[in-house]
């Protein structure tokens, strides 16, 4: 949810500031701009959609040492050249990260003393309140204190002040910004592959720091006082923020699921009971599970419901963290909060957490990126190692997490009986064949013809039952943010009510079949639609007849079923968005962080 870059050094600001921000495109990609300095003036360039267009209008003849710049997911305000960052106030330019909730209330304060807004964004606000508050202060470090306290909602800021052009000012609350180092240059970022291609030294800024960044010198603030902060190093390399040969970051993504579902699993599982003992968290005093996320997050969640209730037999309750944050909740002293999150940076997955922390339930964090805010909050986490992911539409990320909660699922069901010890020998071994069962899955020819003969339909209805609807969910959601087809999953008993009568000659149906508890029911279902004239395309494990195609599933313990299932409908929605030429990997209007509510 927008991306920021800043640097300070004796390179040139514009080279890194633009490298940095097409890796941070991820974020949002309506508009961007930079603003640097050259003879001591600011000078500022943005342009509406990509940073490419950004990049055609720079000047190749300036070569500041300064900048800071900004790719935009708009939150206020149309996504236009006028609402586009960095924005200036005064003596102040800034970019923006986040939502400032109270600035109608401070526009009109400042709009009383003489100020007037050029465009629709709250960022303009807050630039204009610095420059308000400079008036008095004449000291940026003191205004930054002060505005900390007048600002409400969630930013990370990068500032520029025409008084002294030889700094950057850093600042955030509640959105992330991370400032790195190498030798006598500095970076501000939004996230770590903005400056991987440079150093892999960072700094983590808390709630309401301020970072002073000077060609010779870096110093944190917090609450008036000088402090430190611990500098990190990302462990990663650039080489997983790059496309290695594949035509798109979300099919390079696709394709390292094995070898992250691997990693995942072996790092908290080595067959052993001790394993699961020693590394993953104690859960023997809770009797009931709240999963919070959004997203593919919450379809992970809603997947491992069924596995925990089924394998393990625990009640969860799964909910969609913009609604639990503000909904009545029911717990008690056993329920256990699990927040799931790849970027553990989104907003309402945070506020959940900090809710539920409020209430005193115990809560554990299922993150992809270390050292974000929900894993640095919750009170316990655990990490997926899917690596970075760079694609929206996400597929990596959300079947490690998949792979960490089937894992949780099985201590639970160790301690509570429901799978014997003598188990885990076998499902150590699917697990072992786990790799190779997902490359042939991947590698399966079909999904090209599959697509051809659905890509150009408006609308695309996916069915399943139980957990197989749950799967279904995640099925339609990759298809439709990438593809733009109107896709929907329903529990495939539900379409005889209503939705039905949608079905036309032609009209495309993905079953899923993974329970075979239930496989007579979803298959009559099916049947219901094809009779209708309905086009089956069916993900199973078993081979049925009449489909129009078939993807068979490998056989597996049932606990990694929804890892084999998911492939084929990430691929199947890749190859549509493909034919239909869309823009795979930035889908219209989405970003991959969603750090505002
Ligand atoms: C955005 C992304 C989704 C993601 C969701 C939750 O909408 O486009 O792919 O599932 O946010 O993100 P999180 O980082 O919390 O998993």
């Amino acid at each position: 949810m927008c991306g920021i870059v800043g640097y300070i050094g004796h390179e040139n600001a514009l080279t890194k500031i633009i490298t940095g921000l097409t890796s941070l495109e991820y974020r949002g990609y309506d508009s961007a701009g930079v603003a640097y300095v050259l003879d001591n003036q600011i000078k500022i360039i943005k342009k509406e959609g990509r940073i490419e267009n950004l990049k055609s209008a720079l000047s190749l003849v300036d070569h500041p040492t300064i900048g800071i710049g900004h790719t935009r997911w708009a939150t206020h305000g149309e996504a236009n050249e006028r609402n586009a960052h960095p924005h200036q106030a005064g003596k102040f330019t800034i970019v923006h990260n986040g939502i400032i909730e109270n600035y109608q209330e401070l526009k009109q304060m400042l709009e009383k003393n003489g100020y007037t807004m050029k465009s629709d964004t709250d960022t303009e606000v807050a630039c204009a309140l610095f420059d308000f508050l400079y008036r008095d202060e004449k000291n940026v470090l003191k205004v930054l204190e002060k505005a900390t306290t007048l600002l409400k909602g969630s930013y990370a800021f990068g500032i520029l002040c025409s008084d002294d052009t030889s700094t950057i000012y850093a600042m955030r609350h509640a959105s992330p910004l991370i400032i790195a180092t190498k030798e006598n240059e500095k970076f501000i970022a939004s996230d770590i592959p903005a400056i991987l291609e440079y150093t892999n030294e960072y700094y983590l800024l808390e709630d309401d720091d301020i970072a002073v960044l000077k060609e010779d010198s870096l110093t944190f603030y917090h609450e008036g006082r000088e402090i430190t902060r611990p500098k990190q190093i990302f462990e990663g390399n650039l080489e997983t923020s790059q496309k290695g040969g594949f035509p798109h970051f979300m099919l390079k993504e696709i394709y390292e699921q094995p070898k992250v579902i691997q990693e995942t699993i072996r790092f908290y599982f080595d067959g052993t009971k001790d394993s699961l003992h020693k590394n993953l968290p104690d859960l023997q005093s809770y009797e009931d599970i709240h999963i919070v996320a959004c997203g593919s997050a919450y379809h992970a969640g809603l997947v491992s419901k069924s596995l925990m209730e089924e394998i393990a037999n625990i009640p969860v309750t799964v909910f969609v963290a913009s609604e639990y944050r503000y909904q009545k909740v029911f717990y008690h002293a056993k329920t256990l909060v699990i927040l799931i999150s790849q970027s553990g940076e989104t907003a309402d997955t945070l506020a959940s957490l900090r809710k539920a922390k409020e209430a005193g339930m115990d809560t554990l964090a299922i993150v992809n990126v270390v050292g974000s805010s929900i894993a640095r909050e919750a009170s316990k986490v655990l990490y997926t190692k899917a690596g970075c992911e760079i694609a929206v539409a996400t597929t990596k990320a959300y079947s490690a997490q998949l792979a960490l909660l089937s894992l949780l699922t099985l201590k639970l069901a160790l301690l509570h009986n429901t799978i014997k010890e003598e188990e885990l020998e076998t499902i150590n071994e699917k697990i072992n064949l786990l790799p190779k069962q997902m490359e042939d899955l991947i590698h399966n020819p079909q999904y090209q013809k599959m697509a051809t003969s659905i890509y150009h339909h408006h609308d695309i209805f996916y069915l399943g039952r139980k957990i197989d609807y749950a799967i279904s969910m995640e099925g339609a959601l990759k298809l439709k943010e990438i593809s733009y087809i109107n896709s929907v999953a329903y529990p495939a008993g539900e379409l005889k009510h209503g939705t039905i009568s949608l079905i036309e000659e032609n009209t495309p149906v993905i079953g899923v079949i993974t329970d075979s508890s239930i496989k007579e029911k979803t298959i009559s279902n099916l049947e219901e639609t094809a009779a209708r004239g309905a086009r089956i395309i069916l993900i199973s494990k078993e081979e049925i007849d009449k489909v129009d195609d078939l993807i068979l599933l490998p056989h597996t313990h049932a606990l990694l079923e929804p890892i084999l299932a998911i492939i084929p409908l990430q691929l199947l929605a890749y190859e549509v968005a493909r034919l239909r030429g869309c823009d795979i990997d930035k889908p219209r209007n989405l970003a991959k962080s969603v750090t505002v509510e």
